[in-house]
């Protein structure tokens, strides 16, 4: 069955991504997995147990995102597996793709920071570059 990942970081182009593997998948059958890659020195530097109460704050965001995915899924009769991963967002992504080895991301052209006039956002952008598989850019 083909496998797509879909990127979510709560802007509305992610929405617009979340949207299109949803229609993929009720569309072809495909498999979903929804992933939400969290930045920050103090998730990358310590282990769960060390920090759980920052941790837990760090992950509410992240969380809400994903359950709400899973639920907007659910909606459509879509089953889709969701994941928080720490690290550099395209990098994290690329490499996520590989170990699933995913058919195709799909993400936003632009996120939660799109505030310049630019086309494509730094994680996009990167991703078209590195992806090892499709990519599909939706706006
Ligand atoms: N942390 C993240 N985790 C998962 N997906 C992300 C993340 N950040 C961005 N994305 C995906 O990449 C798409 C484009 O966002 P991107 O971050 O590249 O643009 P931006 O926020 O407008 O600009 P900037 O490069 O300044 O962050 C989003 O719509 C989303 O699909
Ligand atoms: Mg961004």
């Amino acid at each position: 069955m083909k496998k797509i990942i879909v990127a979510v970081d709560g802007s509305e182009l992610s929405d617009k991504a979340l949207d299109r593997a949803i229609f993929e998948a009720t569309r072809h059958g495909a498999e979903v997995l929804c992933v939400n890659v969290v930045e920050g020195l103090t998730f990358l530097a310590y282990k769960r147990e060390e920090i759980p109460d920052a941790w837990e704050r760090l992950m509410r965001e992240p969380n809400k995102l994903l359950a709400e995915a899973a639920q907007k899924a659910e909606a459509a009769g879509v089953r889709l597996r969701t994941l928080a991963e720490a690290g550099r967002p395209a990098e994290t992504i690329a490499k996520l793709a590989r170990q699933e080895k995913a058919d195709e991301i799909i993400v936003g052209s632009r996120g939660k920071n799109a505030l310049d006039n630019m086309l494509l956002g730094s994680v996009s952008g990167r991703l078209v570059q590195i992806a090892p598989c499709t990519i599909v850019v939706v706006r």
